[in-house]
């Protein structure tokens, strides 16, 4: 805990962006409404908080801002640097982007010309910041994160947080009618160690009222 005594937490909002080459990218539909909620939930709480956040297409106003510290990044690259520099001096964090899994081994610095019948992108895997937090986590911090899923949900909701050592973990199903990418609201369970938790579909903002409920409690354990 750091000397002002609010709690320091770490939240990752928005896409990331893949370089292809200098005008196009691989990217995905998240808006980071899920995350500008929690930011906001976590500052109205007293909160001092960090987000890094790839490239949305609004601009957030926050409240309290002048406990808000914002780290612009593009690539899930750039937001794994980000994490690992942020997290040691962190309370908590909640992994809320949509972060690439691939990205294309090499980035051509010229624009792709149309050419040929096909075109082939060879993509390599990105580094998985939730579970390189996971493994630098000390026992006085609390980390969690979002699993979208759209077959067998709770059960690989549950792996993924024990492989990422989640003290927590957000499901939000993509069979849910007005919940996850782009929508204002959404329709979460919480799961712990010790069971689960479904809310009805709520705003995002009363959303993260319930997550950030979960996390003061976590955060209340570890110290
Ligand atoms: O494995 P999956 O992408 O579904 O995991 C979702 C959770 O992991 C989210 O909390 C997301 O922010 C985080 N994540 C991450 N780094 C990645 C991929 C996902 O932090 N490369």
């Amino acid at each position: 805990m750091n000397s002002s005594n609010n709690p320091r937490i770490l939240i990752t909002a928005g896409p990331t962006y893949e370089r292809i080459d200098p005008v196009r990218f691989i990217g995905n539909y998240s808006s980071g409404k899920m995350g500008a909620a929690l930011v906001q939930e976590c500052l109205n709480r007293g909160m001092e908080v960090e987000l890094v956040l790839g490239p949305v297409s609004r601009d957030f106003t926050f409240t309290h801002s002048e406990r808000l510290n914002i780290t612009n990044i593009e690539s899930a690259q750039q937001m794994y640097e980000a994490c690992q520099r942020i997290y040691p001096q962190m309370d908590a964090a909640i992994l809320c982007a949509a972060v690439a899994d691939f990205t294309p081994a090499e980035v051509s610095d010229r624009k792709i010309k149309r050419k040929g019948d096909e075109l082939v992108i060879h993509l390599r895997p990105t580094q998985d910041i939730a579970a390189s937090l996971g493994k630098i986590k000390t026992e006085h911090q609390v980390l969690s994160g979002f699993a979208l899923e759209t077959n067998d949900e709770q059960q690989n909701a549950t792996d993924k947080m024990r492989r990422k050592r989640f003290d927590f973990i957000v499901l939000n199903s993509l069979n849910d009618e007005g919940a996850g990418f782009r929508h204002d609201t959404n329709k979460i369970t919480i799961i712990t160690e010790e069971g689960q938790r479904e809310y009805p579909l709520k705003s995002k903002t009363e959303c993260a009222v319930d997550i950030v409920d979960v996390l003061v409690e976590k955060l209340l354990k570890t110290r």
